[in-house]
């Protein structure tokens, strides 16, 4: 009986003695982790004597359990200190390797993505409008008959609806061919006083330099009582002023549409060939006149009003609708819309 205390004293002493150089000689994280569980592990050398401790007589297993755990404590702690002079010492190597060069270029960044050209202008035109207290509007692309043209005054048989000028898709829906179907859906809706912008695209069968099948419309327009001409003009010179710059010459031209009367179409002084005192000498782009048109508009005629059940001796308003397109190629001076639509990106990226 008293044969077995000595055979775990005698294994604890050995342990002991020689635990610390084990420790010493690791000189890695790993190879230490490794030693420990040598020693500490589930088949680790300790753990073993831990398991012989059943078989110590009851009055020795007092002293002989303090003096293993005493051991124990001590190993534990001499593998924490261990470990902390390991993570030390590759601290320090690091810190003592070469440093970084800052100098390196940097890798290529990512190409990034942008804005389209349209979207720019679109942005802008809309941006004013909302400053002057517009509000965005809705509509779809996929539009009744009736909205774009019937309740905007087209008879049947306008060239407009022709099957040359509208995709149509059943017998009474089209994909609209202006923004102007957004009137009819925000005076149905709405009651006035009202006041909306509706960016969005539209579709003509059309297709040359400067007409492309889909493109993009900016209509705005304003229900109150009382509005006049006057008040579209006004809108206009601020709307020129804001887009093209201070002190941008407007004219309106009489025109016709069927939902507005009187109407006109809207020319700002060309850009391209005004002379520094102010004359314009004329130039391709504007086929010699000085002007270039911009958009249409004009009075909201009452039975627009009538169809969408809004009382035209109550109300009155003005509408107006551009070509983003347009309004786009005359700001950067672009020959064909096509360049719009074709996502070059040596095209793109000049933007
Ligand atoms: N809808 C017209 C077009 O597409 C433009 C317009 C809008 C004219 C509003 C007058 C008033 O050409």
């Amino acid at each position: 009986m008293a044969a077995e205390n000595p055979t775990i004293l005698a294994s604890l002493d050995a342990l002991r003695a020689g635990y610390a150089s084990r420790f010493e000689a690791a000189a890695t994280e790993q190879a230490l982790r490794d030693e420990n569980a040598k020693i500490l592990g589930k088949k680790g050398e300790l753990t073993a004597i831990l398991a012989m401790m059943r078989d110590v007589p009851a009055d020795q297993r007092k002293t002989v359990g303090a003096r293993v755990n005493e051991v124990k404590t001590e190993i534990e702690s001499a593998f924490e200190k261990r470990l902390k002079a390991i993570a030390g010492a590759a601290r320090k190597k690091e810190l003592e390797a070469p440093p970084f060069d800052l100098t390196l270029p940097a890798r290529e960044a990512a190409p990034r993505g942008h804005k389209h050209p349209l979207s720019i202008v679109r942005e802008e035109v809309v941006d004013i409008f909302v400053s002057l207290g517009f509000q965005v509007h809705d509509g779809p692309e996929i539009e009744l008959e009736e909205n774009n043209f019937g309740k905007l005054g087209y008879p049947p048989d306008h060239p407009a609806t022709d099957m040359q000028d509208t995709f149509w898709t059943t017998n009474n829906l089209v994909l609209r061919s202006h923004t102007s179907n957004v009137q009819v859906r925000a005076m149905t809706a709405h009651k006035p006083p009202m006041a909306f912008v509706a960016p969005g695209t539209v579709f003509r069968r059309d297709d040359d330099v400067t007409h492309s099948p889909m493109f993009h419309q900016v209509e705005a327009f304003l229900i109150d009582r009382n509005v006049s001409m006057a008040h579209l003009k006004g809108v206009l010179a601020e709307f020129a002023e804001r887009f093209y710059g201070p002190n941008t010459p407007v004219r309106l031209r009489p025109s016709y549409f069927p939902f507005v009367e009187p109407g006109a179409e809207v020319d700002v002084a060309c850009a391209f060939c005004k002379q520094a005192d102010g004359t314009r000498r004329g130039c391709n782009l504007c086929k010699h006149t000085g002007w270039i048109e911009i958009l249409g508009c004009g009075m909201i005629h009452p039975i627009v009003f009538e169809a969408c059940g809004i009382d035209p001796e109550t109300w009155s308003g003005f509408a107006l609708g551009m070509g983003v397109e347009r309004l786009a190629m005359l700001r950067y001076d672009l020959p064909d819309v096509r360049l719009f639509f074709e996502n070059d990106p040596r095209f793109l990226a000049q933007f």
